[in-house]
This record gives C-alpha cells, structure tokens and sequence, in this order.
C-alpha cells in the first residue's frame, strides 16, 4: 500500500482493453459497474484510479477518470455516479461492452506498518477509493472504523462493504433517514476527539475533507485525502489537474489523488466536484 507512487514513476500504468461482466444501479444516478481487467487487478493499490476510453466519437477524446473501488480475481469494479454523456454511457453499457482502460494511475493511501486502527471518513461517492482500502487494512489484521454520510439512506453506497470489514460503521444521512441526521463531519468531530485512532483516510465533497483535515490537525492525527481534479492526459503531462500545496503545484493524477492533507493549500483549492 505503501509503492504506489513509486510504481507509476517507474511507468507502470497499463493499457488493457477491459470488458464489463456486470452493472448494476445501486440508487437514482448511482451504479457500480465490473470489469474484466486481469493486468489491472493485478497491479492496482488501494486509492489508485483508471482512465476509461468510454467510447469513440469526439465527445470521448478524453478519458475519464474513476477510482477503482475493489479489485478481486480478475475484476475490477468501479462505483459511479451519473454527471454528463460520459458516466450516462456507463450508466447504459450492457455485459460484454469492451472499453480500452488505462491503469492504474496515481498514488494512492499509504497506511504504515504499526499503524493499529485507522478511520476512514465518506461522503457519498467517496466511499469509491475507500473500498479496497478497508478490505485490505482489515486482511492486515488493522481495526478499521467509518464513518460515513449521504444524502439519502439509499446513497449509503457500500455500507455493506464496510459493515464487512470493519469493526464499527457510524452513519449519517442529510435527511435523518439512516443513522444521526446531519453532515458527517459532527460524526468525525466526536470520533476524532475520542483519541482512538492513529490516522484518517478521508474522501468526499472538498468541503467535508477540509473539515475533517482541520479536526485531524487538531486533534494531531495524520489524516490523508483524495482530490478530484478535472483531468485530461492522467499521466502527469497536461497540469490540468493541478493542486496548490505547502511543496508547490503538484499534479493530482501522479502526485495524487491521495495527498497528505496537511501539505494541501485549502485556500487555493478548486471548485470541489458536485458529487
Ligand atoms: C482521480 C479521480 C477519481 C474519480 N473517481 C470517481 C469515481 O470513483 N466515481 C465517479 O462517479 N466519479 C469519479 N470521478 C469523477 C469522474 O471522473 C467524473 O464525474 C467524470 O469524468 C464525468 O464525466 P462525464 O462525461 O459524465 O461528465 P462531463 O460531461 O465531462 O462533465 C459533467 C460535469 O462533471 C464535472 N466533472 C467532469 N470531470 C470531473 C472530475 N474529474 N472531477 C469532478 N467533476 C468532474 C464537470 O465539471 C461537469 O460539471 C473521479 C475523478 C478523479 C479525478
Ligand atoms: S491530468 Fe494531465 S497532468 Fe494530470
């Protein structure tokens, strides 16, 4: 978990023409798709993302990039959620439809061997990067706590996952359907201060892991976040995806998307993603 990045600078990254073996609508706009990806499968760490070539024609020149949520076998699955023409296509691609995916792509968590309990913070389609994390914290024999919130109890995606894996889930949803009503932040602000925990993995709206990037300092806990950056090349070339840290620029397709969050410049971060 710990050589992702160094794995990309040695140019890893794979071309692998991939194949969906299932999709499956999860909530109003939300779905998880599987692909066949052998090589990718092989090679991806936790936090660690794919660019898919979603199909031909001008509107998909580029590449769009999703976080690889699990990987098992030969297969990987992605959760997603619909936004434009790109993740609308996904949305409607049957089994067999062949995409061409490159992977994995950036650098992901790094959770350091003696690290015994860590929390893991998701906001809606967060919990996308923090699926495999949890399962393979867990296979380490590492106490894994959630928190997670959503909208809606039914945007509560994964929650099975961690239920799982993980020793405690906390839940809260916007609307008090699940779990305590309100945003997941006053669910971390409790946890963190409690002292149980040796480091944070947090993904979501920016405004919710700049939140809960300022309880870990607070509390003196290294805490690490997943950026979303709009991006173009994905492989470090275009600075399209550029995130103002205390280093400098630094690109969140190769030096990211997980960065620690104390070198993140909040201040001069971009507009957050409306997922
Ligand atoms: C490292 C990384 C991992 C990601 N992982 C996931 C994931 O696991 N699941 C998921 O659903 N989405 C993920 N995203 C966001 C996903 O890439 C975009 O939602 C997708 O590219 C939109 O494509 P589209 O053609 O549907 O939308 P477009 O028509 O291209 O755009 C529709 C709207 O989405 C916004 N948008 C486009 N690209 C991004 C982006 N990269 N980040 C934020 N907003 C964007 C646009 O500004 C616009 O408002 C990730 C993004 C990054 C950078
Ligand atoms: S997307 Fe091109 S440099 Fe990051």
């Amino acid at each position: 978990m710990s050589d992702a990045c160094q794995d990309i600078s040695q140019g890893h990254p794979l071309l692998e023409h991939v194949e969906v073996l299932g999709n499956e609508r999860l909530a109003k706009g939300v779905g998880l798709v599987t692909l066949k990806a052998p090589r990718i499968a092989a090679a991806v760490e936790p936090g660690q993302f794919v660019h898919l070539r979603i199909a031909q024609g001008r509107d998909f020149i580029l590449r769009r990039p999703f976080s690889i949520h699990r990987a098992e076998g030969d297969d990987v699955e992605i959760l997603y959620q619909v936004l434009g023409r790109g993740t609308r296509e996904l949305a409607g691609m049957g089994t067999g439809t062949a995409m061409d995916a490159v992977g994995p792509l950036g650098c992901g968590w790094r959770v350091a061997d003696g690290v015994s309990h860590v929390l893991l913070v998701s906001g809606g389609l967060g919990a996308a990067p923090l699926g495999m994390l949890a399962e393979r914290l867990a296979e380490r024999g590492v106490a894994v706590t959630v928190a997670m919130g959503a909208p809606t109890d039914d945007r509560l995606v994964a929650r099975e996952l961690f239920e799982g894996v993980a020793r405690r889930v906390e839940v809260t949803t916007d609307d008090g359907s699940a779990g305590m009503r309100g945003f997941v932040t006053l669910l971390t602000q409790e946890l963190i201060a409690a002292g149980e925990f040796e480091q944070i993995c947090a993904c979501g709206p920016e405004p919710m892991q700049r939140i809960v990037a300022a309880q870990a300092d607070a509390a003196g806990v290294p805490c690490q976040v997943s950026l979303e950056r709009l991006m173009a090349c994905g492989i470090g070339a275009c600075l399209s995806c550029v995130v103002s840290t205390r280093e400098g620029h630094k690109r969140a397709c190769v030096d990211g998307p997980v960065f620690d969050a104390r070198e993140v410049v909040w201040d001069a971060s971009e507009v957050p993603p409306k997922h």
